[in-house]
């Protein structure tokens, strides 16, 4: 398949972070996209070239008039972590995929995934989807494409780690300072989810995607310094301080789901779970993500700073 062949693509949560980088990069390449929500229409997101359909995962129908018309499909599970809902929507999914003219549909894990089952809702539910559209689309014309991101460099152009990055220096995540992680940046993501839709001889494989190259928690620091122009340190931020804080915002079942893979990674089972895959996603889907550096060099970190700006250091 090449990216000059036209799609009708349908992204599921284009609403959304995930889902909005990809929706927004393959409509900007001209193709049509289409997505579900299930927001009134004044609290959707501006999405130019993308239709937004009314609806939900939960309902069949509705995911139905999703795939009608469209040859190709990307799949990002919500923050969801109850496994009978996850397996539902997956199952609607499957359903609607075998009987609509897909010729692939991408899903994105939104993790890495151990390779032994755990016991962790955020690894588990989205192995259980997979499971689900992989026997779902077994024998139909439509294939299947698994793409396992690490963790996304946007989780930290966020309001907890905006201001401490610009004013302080200070860069706090809950993973362990010496594991080495391949960050990758959402539009990075978008860019192998549109490869991954047309790369040819890929139907049936998944890829651990990730950024550049695998990075230990200095070297991402002084990656952002790089991309800040000043000094920055690394401070790994103890998993249950991290779910305490974001229960705050999601609740505390959704932050639990969420801290997870942090709890996971705290305990050292298996260190390079968010490491790079030497290459190989890059070279089978002929796509390259971004330095760290770059990606952090293109926001607009000012907006973080809660310090006049003559006292700021610079960004
Ligand atoms: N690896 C990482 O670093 C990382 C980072 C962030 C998130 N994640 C994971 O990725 C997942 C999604 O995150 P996100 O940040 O992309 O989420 P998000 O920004 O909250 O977006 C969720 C999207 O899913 C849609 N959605 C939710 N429930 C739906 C339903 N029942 N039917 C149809 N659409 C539905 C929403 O649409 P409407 O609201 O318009 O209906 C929205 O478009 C979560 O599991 C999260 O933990 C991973």
């Amino acid at each position: 398949m090449s990216d000059h062949i036209p799609m009708r693509v349908a992204v599921v949560g284009a609403t959304g972070h995930q889902g909005g980088a990809t929706a927004r990069l393959l409509a900007g390449r001209g193709h049509p996209v289409r997505t579900l929500s299930r927001r009134p229409g004044a609290d959707r997101p501006a999405l130019p070239g993308v239709l937004v359909i009314d609806g939900d995962l939960g309902r069949q129908e509705d995911v139905h008039r999703l795939f009608d018309g469209a040859t190709h499909a990307v799949v990002t599970m919500p923050l969801v972590y109850e496994a009978e809902k996850v397996m539902r929507y997956a199952q609607h999914l499957a359903k609607a995929a075998r009987e609509s003219r897909l010729r692939r549909i991408v899903y994105n894990a939104n993790t890495r995934m151990p390779s032994g089952t755990t016991r962790l809702a955020a690894f588990e539910t989205r192995r259980l989807a997979e499971t689900v559209l992989r026997e779902g689309l077994a024998d139909c014309g439509a294939e299947l494409v698994v793409l396992r991101p690490p963790v996304y460099l946007d989780n930290l152009f966020s309001p907890w780690n905006g201001p401490a990055l610009v004013d302080d220096g200070v860069l706090a995540y809950p993973l362990p300072e010496d594991s080495p992680v391949a960050w990758l940046s959402l539009s990075d993501l978008a860019g192998a989810v549109a490869a991954a839709l047309t790369a040819e001889g890929v139907g049936g494989r998944s890829f651990d995607i990730g950024g550049a190259r695998s990075l230990t928690g200095a070297e991402l620091a002084e990656a952002f310094g790089r991309g800040l122009g000043r000094t920055v340190e690394y401070r790994p931020l103890g998993p249950e301080v991290f779910e305490r804080t974001l229960a705050r915002i999601l609740g505390p079942a959704s932050a639990h789901g969420v801290a997870g893979v942090y709890h996971f990674m705290a305990g050292r089972t298996e260190p390079l779970l968010m490491a790079d895959d030497g290459g190989e996603w890059t070279k089978a889907l002929d796509t390259a993500p971004a330095p760290v550096e770059e990606w952090v060099a293109r926001q607009p970190w000012r907006t973080w700073s809660e310090r006049p700006a003559q006292t700021a250091e610079p960004a």
